[in-house]
């Protein structure tokens, strides 16, 4: 018969019942987690890159006048972008879809997130590193940039545009 591990500190038949119940519940959940992100192809950034935030306009590549999207030799795209109270800088950004794209991303000031719903995109941007993303998006259509960091009372007006254009029509 099987020996219930949870005899030695329950002894209410029903609540070990439950308590069961929610052990896998949580093992299903975790599972099922796992599975949408192998699935989908969701991985944690993996550079371990640097940056001075306050000193971001000094540097080459997070400048004003650099940001936004550029393309690399091989045909990818490079988007570079500045995240601050309260937005990301540039606010609009044009991208072909089914392109393979190069986030680098810098915080200027606190901690932010940047979430794009119906895409694989969302990392955090923490001071003091960039975060890098590789991704495309195979699907036109206007997308939204959102931090899902709470920054400060402007967090819930922190967002910019995303336009996914198809790629024989754009794409430079
Ligand atoms: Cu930036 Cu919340």
């Amino acid at each position: 018969m099987f020996n219930d591990p949870l005899k030695a500190i329950c002894d209410d038949p029903l609540e070990r019942k439950w308590a069961w119940i929610t052990l896998v519940l949580a093992v299903v959940m975790a599972a099922l987690l796992g599975i949408y992100a192998v699935a989908g192809n969701f991985n944690p950034p993996s550079n371990v890159e640097t940056i001075d935030s306050s000193r971001l306009h000094l540097t080459e590549e997070f400048a004003e006048d650099n940001l936004g999207v550029k393309t690399e030799p091989d045909g990818s795209l490079r988007v570079t972008l500045v995240a601050a109270r309260y937005g990301f800088y540039p606010e609009h950004i044009e991208v072909p879809a089914d392109t393979p794209v190069t986030f680098r991303m810098a915080s200027a000031d606190v901690l932010h997130g940047v979430h794009v719903p119906y895409t694989n995109l969302a990392t955090m941007i923490v001071p003091g590193y960039v975060s890098e993303v590789h991704t495309s998006f195979p699907k036109p259509g206007e997308y939204s940039l959102f931090c899902n960091e709470y920054c400060g009372l402007g967090h819930d007006h922190m967002w910019s545009r995303l336009t996914v254009v198809p790629k024989t029509a754009g794409g430079e």
